[in-house]
């Protein structure tokens, strides 16, 4: 493969996911169908745990992140685990049909999940929605956005005694004294050679 980057230049948004237990920032979002309660397609990570969250969970919520959100959003949805800490306590979040939606964001669309396919690293999730609101009509974040602005967006901090190593494709962060030679970042699926060392 010549250049694989170029598949950052598709064009995607940034949302918040959500459900019971947690969520985390996904930019694989669309909408797969149309009419009044169209289909709304995700792809989770295998090694995420909000995938085990939807496996669990019929319904989820997708909130638009616009490019002036709080960057602790980001930061606590997109590189922090589920498994770890409660994500929807530490921001605020309004509670839409037992499912909370992030409130510094333009809007929120809630889904009941009709189906989950196999996609090798990932799981497409496709969930019909059956509830939507617009918050403020402000400018969304795109993935590119993201790119551009990632070393603003993100806040690294060294846990003590480890090392934060940034994947420098697309900003996930693995703390550890050294990254294992065959890991494979969870977001974008590149190897050790692309993490860079941060201290700060
Ligand atoms: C801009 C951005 C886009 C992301 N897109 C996705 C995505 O589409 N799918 C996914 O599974 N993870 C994606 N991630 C990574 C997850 O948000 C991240 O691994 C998160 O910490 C997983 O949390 P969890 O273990 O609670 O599920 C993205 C992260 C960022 C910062």
């Amino acid at each position: 493969m010549k250049n694989a980057k170029i598949t950052r230049k598709i064009t995607q948004g940034v949302y918040a996911l959500t459900t019971l237990g947690g969520g985390c920032i996904v930019d694989t979002v669309s909408r797969a169908s149309a009419g009044e309660q169209p289909l709304i397609t995700v792809a989770v990570a295998k090694t995420n745990h909000s995938h085990k969250l939807l496996c669990e969970n019929e319904r989820f919520a997708l909130s638009v992140l616009g490019e002036k959100v709080n960057p602790d959003i980001i930061q606590t949805f997109g590189f922090k685990t589920s498994k770890e800490c409660d994500k929807c306590g530490e921001v605020e979040t309004e509670e839409i049909n037992g499912i909370p939606v992030v409130k510094d964001s333009l809007g929120y669309m809630f889904c009941e999940k009709v189906d989950a396919i196999d996609m090798e690293t990932h799981t497409l999730y496709v969930g019909r929605m059956i509830e939507a609101d617009v918050f403020e009509d402000e400018k969304p974040m795109t993935y590119a956005y993201y790119q551009e602005h990632k070393d603003d967006l993100r806040k690294v901090e060294t846990e003590t005694g480890k090392t934060a190593w940034v994947c420098t494709a697309c900003g996930y962060v693995y703390y550890g004294d050294e990254v294992p030679d065959d890991y494979k970042c969870p977001l974008c699926g590149l190897g050790k050679d692309y993490f860079k060392k941060r201290e700060n």
